[in-house]
């Protein structure tokens, strides 16, 4: 079923609970309507892939849901609650049960891999026990496959290495949520696949639900069980890879075309 209308609410992955839950959000800049009445959801387990034009508005959209941009108005509930009613406790949670991979990598180029690695749980404070840290940091970085990289330092990585180590910061949380700030940008085709298959094992192994925001359609194509597009303002279209790539509307499935 393709949809394409104003607001997107329902979906139709399957019955567990809605994680995220987004309605009529509105967000402008200086008189700048970025987010004009968005509206979509998202499941538990559930990997949703938003697609856009440049400078529309994807990263400031997930950049509210965990409260680093506040919305103007519009209903935005993470696992139940309300991210505008949150006090800075509450945030904090909501900051280790939501892992966000940022546009470029944001690893601090002046750590090493261990360090970058350590700094979410040096901040989050709950776990002090060094032993346990290190166990911690050891399976992370085995499952983007990088152990050998523990006490590297940034500049000695490559592009693929680096996005691969971001990844094992965001997990070391065990995050339920993760957002994706389109991860396989820059990256040679093998690397990005490499990527996009780590998403899906990710998804497998945790039951995590994610965003990707992504332009890369080999990656929307392999991650994705729902896919939307963001267009002036809202949510222009919704439906899975192949709904939307063999859309009869020639302006949704001119976002599948690579020539
Ligand atoms: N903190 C901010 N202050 C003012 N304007 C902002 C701010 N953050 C984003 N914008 C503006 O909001 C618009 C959307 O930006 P955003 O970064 O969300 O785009 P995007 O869809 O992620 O683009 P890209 O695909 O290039 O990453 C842009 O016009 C940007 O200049
Ligand atoms: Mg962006």
């Amino acid at each position: 079923m393709i949809e394409q209308k104003e607001n997107i609410i329902n979906n139709s992955f399957n019955n567990g609970e809605i994680v995220i839950e987004i309605e009529h959000l509105k967000k402008s800049f200086n008189g700048n309507n970025v987010l004009k009445d968005v509206s979509m959801t998202v499941n538990e387990s559930e990997n949703v892939v938003i697609l856009g034009k440049s400078g529309i508005g994807k990263s400031v959209l997930i950049k509210c849901i965990v409260g680093l941009i506040y919305p103007d108005s519009g209903l935005l509930k993470v696992f139940g609650k309300e991210v505008v009613a949150m006090n800075s406790r509450e945030l904090n949670i909501l900051r280790t049960r939501v892992g966000f991979i940022f546009q470029g990598n944001a690893l601090y180029d002046s750590m090493t891999v261990r360090e970058n690695l350590e700094f979410p749980l040096r901040r989050n404070k709950t776990i002090t026990d060094p032993q346990v840290i290190e166990g911690l940091i050891v399976d992370a970085l085995e499952n983007v496959g990088l152990v050998d990289a523990i006490d590297k330092m940034p500049s000695e990585l490559s592009g693929g290495m680096k996005k691969r180590i971001g990844v094992a910061r965001t997990l070391i949380l065990k995050p339920e949520i993760i957002l994706y700030d389109e991860p396989t940008t820059g990256l040679d085709p093998l690397t990005s696949r490499e990527i996009s298959n780590l998403i899906l094992k990710i998804q497998n192994k945790y039951k995590a639900s994610s965003i990707i925001i992504s332009h890369d359609l080999n990656c929307a194509k392999i991650t994705s069980n729902r896919m939307l597009i963001l267009h002036e303002g809202i949510m222009r279209a919704e439906g899975t890879f192949d709904e939307l790539k063999n859309s009869d509307d020639e302006w949704i499935s001119s976002y599948f075309k690579i020539d």
